[in-house]
């Protein structure tokens, strides 16, 4: 039978608090209402938006939305990722046997790794990704990434698991474990059992030497995993969306995730700028009738004066942040495209909040005549 279609796959990428959790929202509810499958796959949602989303407390599967009026054959699945426990899933399907399975899941330095790990949590939304991807049950597939202390960290965490292996650091922390070097550390009185002691505390370093003896058994599958997300990444059906703001802050970062995605061949598909300010409607200054009756005049002067300030203020903020925009384009290879999403009047967190915002951002057909 031959492999189900892979979906592709729309990853939002940029700095903390820009607004990649409420995009990635809006464009999976977007790119539904124009007929696809689509799921979503967000990491920490603010509590009001996750139930919107219907991802609550039930992590890890996707569920339904549920989203009016969508056409027909069009779904919305939402998930919220639980990293550890898509890492006990990778060692379920990998370990090759209940014994295997336990041993890793039972050990205490497991729950270190697949908690606390660096990189752990970003390798695991990667996993989660193809997983869903290559579902078969989805046309699209929209992440949301995870906010990582450098924000950069989920890009690179595949490479690091097949660096990990390759490097051979597993087998020499292995070898000690089958000739007891381990032991003989551990009941050593040299400094260098004393230096470990102190950092690790008496029974992780056996526990660090059995999970990696366990690990073994996982380990051409996990390998080979990590060089299929690592492709994934780098499909021409991907697309990553780089989310900022107008704030130079947000735009620097921007920047350099570009030429990070530029240097490790990673598709392109085009800005976010979030949070845009919003030129007024009217043309020239407000116009005020004479001061009310009750109202003594030069408080009504001063008021009507800082009023009237307003609207060129704004157009003011709003021609700059087009010229920091251009700015930006300039950086970006050929004709990035921008998808620009007004400041809303307020947070964003239930269904029609993310319609509002999705208006403005690109639909599949856009999505797909992007060139990287
Ligand atoms: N265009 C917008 N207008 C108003 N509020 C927004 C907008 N975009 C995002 N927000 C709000 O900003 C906050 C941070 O957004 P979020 O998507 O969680 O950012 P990130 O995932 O990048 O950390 C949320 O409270 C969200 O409702
Ligand atoms: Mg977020």
């Amino acid at each position: 039978m031959a492999a189900p279609a892979r979906a592709r796959v729309i990853i939002c990428c940029g700095s903390g608090g820009v607004g990649k959790t409420t995009t990635s929202a809006a464009l999976a509810i977007r790119l539904a209402r124009s007929g696809a499958r689509v799921a979503v796959l967000t990491i920490d949602p603010a509590r009001r938006l996750a139930d919107a989303l219907s991802v609550g407390d039930i992590g890890n599967t996707a569920f339904p939305v549920p989203v009016p009026d969508l056409p027909p054959g069009a779904a919305l699945h939402a998930m919220m990722l639980d990293s550890k426990r898509t890492f006990d899933d990778v060692v379920e399907r990998f370990a090759g046997g209940a014994d295997a399975r336990d041993r890793i899941l039972r050990n205490h330095y497991y729950r270190f790794v697949s908690t606390r790990l660096a990189g752990a949590h970003e390798y695991m939304a990667m996993e989660k990704l193809y997983e869903l991807s290559s579902s078969g049950d989805y046309d699209l597939v929209v992440l949301d990434t995870p906010p990582s202390r450098h924000a950069l960290d989920f890009l690179a965490a595949p490479e690091k698991m097949v660096n990990l292996m390759d490097e051979g650091v597993m087998r020499w922390l292995v070898l000690p474990a089958s000739r007891g070097g381990w032991r003989m550390i551990e009941k050593g009185s040299d400094i260098l059992a004393k230096v470990l002691r102190t950092m690790l505390g008496e029974r992780t370093i056996t526990d660090i030497a059995e999970f990696f003896s366990a690990f073994q058994s996982l380990w051409e599958g996990f390998r080979q995993r990590s060089l299929d997300v690592r492709e994934l990444l780098r499909s021409p059906d991907t697309r990553f969306l780089l989310v900022t703001t107008p704030a130079p802050g947000a735009r620097a970062e921007a920047l350099h995730f570009l030429e990070v995605l530029q240097r490790s061949h990673m598709p392109f598909g085009g800005f976010l700028i979030n949070r845009c300010a919003v030129a007024p409607i009217h043309a020239g200054p407000p116009r005020f009738g004479p001061a009310p009756a009750n109202v003594p005049e030069p408080g009504y002067a001063a008021m009507i004066a800082a009023l009237s300030e307003g609207p060129d203020r704004r157009r003011r903020l709003v021609a700059a942040q087009e010229g920091a925009i251009a700015e930006l384009r300039a950086h970006a290879p050929g004709a990035a495209p921008i998808w620009r999403i007004p400041e809303m009047d307020e947070e964003v967190h239930d269904l029609a909040g993310l319609d509002l915002v999705g208006k403005y951002l690109p639909d599949a057909t856009a999505l797909a005549e992007v060139r990287p």
